[in-house]
């Protein structure tokens, strides 16, 4: 029984700004994928990869993952306009007798191993999917046209990171449908009645979406560097 992951690199990394794809923005002298493809090549949870590359930044990509010497990474693939569709592509990739499927960001570049031993740990228990969640420090508010009409009750909510853990095939039949309004692969899941979990998460699968994130995420990889 396999696991297979699938690193979603395929965005333009528009809020962080640069001349590349956030995939390839420079982190402690590294393109950004180095640090999470590394991490799931080093897993002991997972079995082959399969990189979802920038349309454009195929060879590259395949590049890093060569001269890190991540055998797993079984393909690489161009990705498609959203991250649900890079998702699709990636998930095609992976052969049909494998068991898990976790997909993970890119843009989450420090993973660490006890979250995706929890995420897996959550399918060997009998969940269809289990996502890393962290509680909720802010009081969330819903706004309609600047008017607060609901104070959602801040117990019951919490802030959902990746790498996210399937059964295989239930993935696959969540992706099948149309997948244009969605937010993270879990709630395709959800939608169609599976039931997923949330596993403890950890601050610092921070995602970088702006420059201070990477300036930040580049701190937290110097101090674990000494
Ligand atoms: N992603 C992807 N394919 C897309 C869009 C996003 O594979 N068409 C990936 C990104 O590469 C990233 C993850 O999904 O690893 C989360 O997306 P996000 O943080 O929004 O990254 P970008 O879309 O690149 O950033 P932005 O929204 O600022 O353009
Ligand atoms: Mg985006």
């Amino acid at each position: 029984m396999s696991t297979w992951a699938v690193l979603v690199a395929a965005g333009r990394g528009e809020r962080l700004g640069g001349d590349r794809p956030k995939a390839f923005a420079a982190l402690r002298g590294r393109p950004l994928l180095a640090e999470s493809l590394e991490r799931l090549d080093a897993s002991g949870w997972i079995d082959a990869i399969v990189v979802v590359a920038p349309e454009g930044w195929e060879e590259p990509s395949i590049l890093v993952a060569e001269e890190l010497g991540c055998g797993k990474v079984l393909a690489t693939v161009t990705g498609g306009p959203s991250r649900a569709e890079s998702v699709r592509i990636g998930v095609a990739e992976a052969d049909g007798e494998v068991a898990a499927i976790v997909v993970h960001d890119a843009a989450r570049p420090l993973l660490p191993e006890a979250v995706l031993e929890g995420v897996l740990r959550a399918l060997g228990e009998g969940w269809d999917g289990a996502v890393p969640g962290l509680p909720v420090a802010d009081t969330i508010k819903r706004v309609e046209r600047e008017q607060v009409v609901e104070t959602l009750p801040r117990a019951e909510l919490v802030a959902v990171q990746t790498p996210q853990a399937f059964v295989a095939p239930v993935l696959r039949d969540a992706l099948a449908g149309d997948v244009a309004a969605a937010n993270d692969c879990a709630s395709l899941v959800e939608a169609r009645g599976g039931r997923v979990t949330v596993v403890p998460g950890d601050s610092r699968l921070l995602k970088v979406t702006k420059p201070e994130d990477l300036a930040l995420v580049e701190t937290w990889l110097a101090a674990e560097a000494q």
